[in-house]
């Protein structure tokens, strides 16, 4: 890739500011068989619960005319046949691995981020605090408060690896907004924000008047949910991460490079992509290559140098 496109991230050297989003890219490195992994900037991997998830009955995917509707699930293999059989891959991996992590209460989360830690191949955790598609799940980001004690719990856990904490979209300002939320992980010790996690979201079959996925409601992705997304970044950034250092990897719809633009004026360091992978795989790659040209367009010399410089 072009070097301009090479980006520190929390410390992290990425060749690209694109990555492959969680639970869209197989558990670690499948979309390897697709995609050159050199050329993307990080893989974050499937959400690792301490034990293993079949995750929900089908249907688990339904397609909208703008995005995609999911409830998989957290299906996944678990933490003992994670670090069993698919960590000992992450070595010979050409780009950095984020570590996904979920969970049902805190200790859930301690545990894996303890066992990924000791790891010391993944250089971050990303926190799944909120799954729109388990309904047993604690949903961490229900309060500041709550979202606050996970995050502590799980820095005291961590000696080495950096802490990502991965918020839902809440985009109404009562009784809590995503700056809030925000600001409750940056207190309580994360290290970057990982903006936005799928908005809940219920699609009905009317002829059989069920919803369309087993699970009843799900989470949307892809392009519907794109601008309340980088309203979000732009507020987070400015109200809370920009003054803290604290970067920001934002997700929501990014199809091309423009998507990843906006994203990086209103304040993110890096965007990952996710449903777009299912129809284009190589599509972090082009949107990379957009992001290159649209930035000496701009007359700078790399990404960083246009972050949160959204004109007014
Ligand atoms: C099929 C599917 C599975 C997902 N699984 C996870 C997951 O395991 N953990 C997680 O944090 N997010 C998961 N997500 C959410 C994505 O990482 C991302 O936040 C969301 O889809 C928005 O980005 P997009 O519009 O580019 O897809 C999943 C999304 C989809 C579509």
């Amino acid at each position: 890739m072009h070097p301009a496109l090479a980006t520190n991230l929390l410390g992290i050297d990425l060749a690209t500011p694109v990555l492959l989003a969680a639970g869209t890219a197989g558990v670690l490195d499948e979309m390897g068989q697709q995609l050159d992994l050199s050329r993307v900037g990080a893989v974050v991997t499937k959400s690792i619960t301490p034990e293993p998830r079949e995750g929900n009955a089908p249907w688990r995917v339904h397609p909208t005319p703008t995005g995609m509707l999911n409830a998989v699930g957290l299906a996944n293999p678990g933490l003992d046949k994670f670090l069993d059989e698919h960590a000992p891959r992450i070595v010979a991996m050409p780009c950095p691995v984020i570590g996904s992590i979920a969970g049902f209460c805190i200790d859930d989360f301690v545990t894996v981020a303890g066992a990924f830690d000791a790891l010391d191949a993944m250089p971050a955790v990303e926190l799944n605090v909120s799954c729109p598609n388990v309904h047993a799940a604690g949903d961490f980001a229900s309060t500041p408060e709550l979202l606050g004690e996970l995050t502590t719990a799980v820095r005291k856990t961590l000696s080495r690896t950096k802490l990502i904490v991965k918020l839902p979209p809440i985009t109404t300002p009562a009784p809590h907004s995503c700056v809030d939320l925000a600001r409750a992980a940056i207190d309580a010790g994360a290290d970057a924000l990982t903006l936005c996690n799928t908005t809940p979201a219920l699609m009905i079959d009317v002829r059989t008047r069920r919803p369309v996925l087993g699970a009843g409601s799900g989470g949307l992705s892809g392009p519907a949910v794109h601008a309340p997304v980088v309203k979000i970044v732009h507020d987070v950034y400015r109200q809370v991460a920009a003054d803290r250092g604290i970067p920001i990897i934002a997700l929501g719809g990014v199809v091309n490079w423009k998507d990843a633009a906006e994203f990086v004026l209103a304040g993110a360091s890096a965007v990952a992509v996710g449903t777009t992978l299912f129809a284009d795989p190589r599509a972090p790659v082009k949107i990379a290559k957009g992001l290159d040209k649209w930035t000496r367009s701009q007359g700078a010399s790399r990404p960083a140098d246009l972050v949160g410089t959204l004109a007014q």
